[in-house]
């Protein structure tokens, strides 16, 4: 009797193992959002948890049938704790996915222990050209930029404006840096020369010296890359050294998104590049940009878009494995060979796993990032050095 009682249940075991059983069965799906909560680049991560999350709402609260589990650490844009912040995620909480970060010099960090431990990254802005090229891994995929494409593309926009001698001034890191690199590529290829690159420690906000050299030098055009708390107070300190009304001020288009409120006048008019506008005027992004708005009592920005874009990707993974994400090479192959279909335009993965995307020209009129044109098609970053 009791034999018999085991091999029913045994048996009952068995046939209801069918596929919705065990999906019904699928633990939450733990996420992990490594991203500034604190610091110059505070509001770019809340704004990026912000637009993954109105994502997953969208979905029912569930991707490819699990529920969602949120793990949150701040890394503080710094680098030196980046190693101990990620392995909290990866080693203490036992994440599935980890969704970051802002900071490139953070996220190489975490590019490091993703490929170590095998743990899903999608990062939702740092560009650090080597998380998409010699340290890219199957398992590492990013929903933003590489700091090459937005610099490039800046490059390009200022060059045919027949601007022949341009300054560049950033933070010193690895964000400063490449996309300096990226203007330099573009806007010299375009018949321009750079003729001085000047640059301070990340966070710093001590322009002043920097802008008396560009008074003296007095270039056709200054590049900058800045990015929140930091670009507000370089936007208005150029305005206020009385640079803005000579020499015109371009940048990749992070030093006028998110920041506008604070700017204000200062940055009425000008130009930058970037993969997404505010007036993008497709059903796709009005639909983003309200639903946003009325879940947020604020408008998106690019980091909001970035933030939406990775859960899209881990939405379209997650669904062609049912949850699964034991399946690792089916999951990273749907993500990779994705459509995205994105408020900024549909764009796909480069076999580096980065965005493959438009370019446009804005010009900032009062609170808004308005697209006046598009300044590179379909732009790849090279990926050079990555043996995908
Ligand atoms: C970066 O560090 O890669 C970075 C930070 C802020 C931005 C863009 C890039 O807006």
């Amino acid at each position: 009797m009791r034999l018999s009682h085991t091999l029913f249940t045994a048996a009952a075991i068995a046939a209801l193992s069918s596929t919705a059983f065990a999906q019904a069965q699928l633990p939450p799906l733990k996420v992990g959002l490594m991203l500034p909560a604190t610091g110059t680049f505070a509001a770019l991560g809340d704004m990026i948890e912000r637009g993954f999350k109105l994502h997953v709402e969208e979905q029912g609260g569930k991707l490819g049938g699990r529920t969602i589990q949120y793990f949150k650490v701040d890394d503080e844009s710094e680098p030196s704790k980046a190693t101990d912040n990620v392995n909290k995620l990866i080693k203490r909480d036992n994440v599935d996915v980890i969704v970051g970060t802002v900071h490139s010099g953070v996220a190489l960090a975490m590019a490091r222990a993703a490929k170590d431990s095998g743990t899903l990254l999608i990062v939702p802005n740092a560009g650090a050209d080597a998380i998409t090229g010699p340290q890219c891994a199957p398992n590492i995929f990013r929903s933003s930029f590489s700091n090459w494409q937005p610099g490039y593309a800046t490059g390009v926009v200022a060059a045919g404006k027949g601007y022949k001698r341009a300054m560049t001034i950033t933070w010193n890191y690895a964000a400063g840096n490449e996309t300096v690199k990226g203007f330099t590529e573009a806007f010299e290829k375009g018949g321009g020369k750079v003729i001085k690159d000047m640059s301070l420690p990340f966070p710093g906000v001590e322009f002043q010296p920097l802008l008396t050299e560009i008074a003296a030098q007095k270039p056709d055009v200054v590049f900058a890359f800045f990015a929140g708390g930091g670009a507000v107070k370089f936007v208005k300190d150029y305005d206020a050294a009385g640079l803005k009304k000579s020499i015109p001020l371009v940048g990749s288009g992070f030093l006028t998104d998110g920041t506008l409120e604070a700017q204000g006048a200062s940055a009425q008019g000008l130009i930058t590049a970037l993969h997404y506008g505010d007036n993008i005027e497709t059903p796709r992004n009005t639909a983003f940009r309200n639903k946003f708005a009325v879940a947020n009592k604020v408008n998106p920005d690019v980091y909001a878009l970035q933030g939406y874009d990775a859960a899209q990707m881990l939405a379209i993974g997650l669904a062609s494995v049912k949850g699964d994400t034991s399946k690792k090479d089916a999951l990273y192959a749907a993500m990779n060979k994705a459509q995205i279909d994105s408020p900024r335009g549909k764009f796909t993965l480069s076999p580096q796993r980065n965005p493959t995307q438009d370019f446009y020209v804005r010009e900032v009129k009062g609170n808004y990032n308005v697209v006046t044109g598009v300044a590179v098609k379909a732009l790849a970053d090279p990926g050079r050095g990555c043996k995908p």
